[in-house]
């Protein structure tokens, strides 16, 4: 497992986001990414991801490059979109939502569900623990369980990578410590890069903490890069260290 970035600068119109970035990342493992609103965390995502093509630079996935080429990076990354309060006004239910990402990858297209496939879509809703609300709308779903179905989908072909951003943005505090133990779960024997504003929630399993502003800012062990000084330089004000414990109040409206 390698996802590596060289030499990438991407930019949206004449805003630059990330000019001329090096990013490697090797091996199983937990990588939260940090940085405060409009850093460019999704934007790092979706370029790892082929979906924003830099205007320089290349990206590999496995030695493979994929810069610009969603269809073949998506075939080795799962990926759980940011999600936002505007998401899901149509009456999806939460197993047609994980059945989608079985039947965008089917080939050649087929009018039924063959077995195989079947047995992946149930694992996963087992897994995350939303069998019993399989049927349900999307849009009627609390914070939590839309991320679970999220995850669900991200989960059916069994990735080796696993991108998650902000998975646990809007869950409530409970939900959130539940999922992220999932998460910490799935990075056994993953490469997981999660980005969140609640790091602490997964510190003590990180392997890396990448600090994203406008640019890859640090990138090294949680209690190399987690030092308030570093902290401060990139959210200001907003960072307060009660023992191990790290507090982001981002009050940067992105
Ligand atoms: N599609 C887009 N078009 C123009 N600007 C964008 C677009 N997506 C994001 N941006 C801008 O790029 C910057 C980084 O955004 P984003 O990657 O979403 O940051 P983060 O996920 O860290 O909050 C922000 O200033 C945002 O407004
Ligand atoms: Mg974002």
């Amino acid at each position: 497992m390698r996802v590596e970035a060289r030499g990438v600068t991407v930019a949206y119109g004449d805003e630059v986001i990330f000019r001329e970035e090096d990013l490697l990342v090797e091996g199983s493992g937990l990588y939260v990414i940090i940085g405060p609103n409009g850093a460019g965390k999704t934007t790092l995502f979706k370029v790892l991801l082929g979906l924003i093509r830099p205007v320089k630079g290349r990206v590999f996935l496995n030695g493979q490059d994929v810069t610009g080429r969603p269809e073949v990076a998506g075939k080795l990354v799962g990926y759980v979109p940011q999600l936002t309060s505007l998401d899901f006004p149509f009456p999806v239910s939460v197993e047609e939502l994980v059945e989608s990402a079985v039947a965008l990858r089917r080939r050649p297209i087929r009018l039924f569900f063959p077995r195989e496939e079947r047995w992946r879509v149930e694992k996963v809703m087992e897994e995350m623990g939303i069998k019993d609300i399989a049927d349900k709308p999307l849009g009627s779903l609390s914070g939590g369980q839309r991320q679970r179905a999220l995850i669900a989908r991200a989960l059916v072909w069994d990735p080796q990578v696993l991108f998650m951003d902000e998975p646990v943005a809007s869950v409530d505090p409970r939900g959130k410590a539940e999922i992220a133990e999932r998460i910490k779960e799935l990075s056994r024997d993953r490469m997981v890069l999660v980005s969140s504003h609640d790091p602490s929630l997964f510190l003590d399993s990180a392997k890396e903490v990448i600090v994203v502003n406008r640019g890859i800012v640090a990138k090294g062990r949680p209690a190399d890069v987690m030092r308030a000084e570093l902290l401060r330089e990139v959210y200001g004000g907003g960072v307060s260290l009660v023992e191990r414990c790290v507090h982001l109040v981002d009050s940067h409206i992105g």
